[in-house]
């Protein structure tokens, strides 16, 4: 007796799409309706020009689906290069957060009671936080591990003899943008590098805009600023600040 094997070795199975009036192999005869039927022509090379193989090219990605359970199933195309500068963008966005949450604290003092300039960067501090968080989640999107790394304890003073607290403060920060637009074109450069075109359209419309927005707004604070000087103006910059 001949035994059939439960699984042979037949040449793939092709996919075609007919409309209900075709005269192709195996063509479904329901109405006008557009069916899926399933063959093993292969022989055929105007259809093997002509037809979408989903089987055969199925293949190679199906060996690359991961079998071990705590390999990413979703990552596809996604290099460790970039998923070190994630994770490095993600402690700058935490790193600035932190500071600027140091300067809310800072200008929320008794002593110092500069309420606008508290507001101002206690919303720059949940800002920054939400774009680490913004990263944190593209990460896991590209199947990549999010690492949180050490944080640099942010000074608790910012007082400064010759340009006082607010401009002083006001002038870290601008650094600070200014520094995390160039962490974010790095971030941009290694996308562009690893070909990863969804990286880099991810960075651009989610921070780039952003942060040039960040820079320049910043820059007109720290123009007023120096205007000001260190006396009443700097109320007058704080009332305007906590009324925006
Ligand atoms: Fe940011
Ligand atoms: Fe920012």
């Amino acid at each position: 007796m001949t035994t059939i094997p439960l699984l042979q070795s037949l040449p793939p199975p092709r996919l075609h799409l007919h409309g209900g009036g075709g005269d192709l192999p195996l063509r479904s005869r329901r109405g006008g309706c557009i069916v899926m039927n399933a063959t093993s022509e292969t022989n055929n090379p105007a259809i093997l020009n002509a037809v979408f193989e989903p089987f055969e090219e199925v293949k190679k990605e199906l060996l690359l689906v991961p079998t071990v359970p705590h390999d990413s199933l979703a990552r596809h195309v996604y290099s460790d290069r970039s998923e070190a500068a994630i994770n490095d963008q993600i402690n700058v966005e935490y790193n600035v957060s932190y500071v600027y949450h140091a300067m809310y604290a800072y200008f929320d003092r008794d002593n110092v009671a500069l309420k606008g300039l508290a507001k101002f960067f206690k919303e720059a501090c949940i800002e920054e936080r939400e774009h680490a968080e913004k990263f944190m989640e593209y990460q896991n999107k590209r199947g990549g591990k999010v690492k949180l790394q050490w944080m640099m304890m942010p000074i608790s003073d910012y007082d400064h003899l010759e340009k006082g607290d607010a401009l002083h403060a006001m002038e870290l920060a601008l650094s600070l943008e200014k520094l995390t637009n160039e962490k974010l074109l790095n971030l941009h450069k290694v996308a562009d590098e690893n070909n990863d075109a969804q990286l880099a359209d991810f960075i651009e419309s989610e921070f780039l805009a952003e942060q040039v927005e960040s820079i320049k707004k910043i820059s007109e604070y720290v123009a007023q600023l120096r205007r000001v000087g260190k006396g009443h103006g700097v109320w007058n910059f704080d009332q305007m600040l906590l009324a925006a």
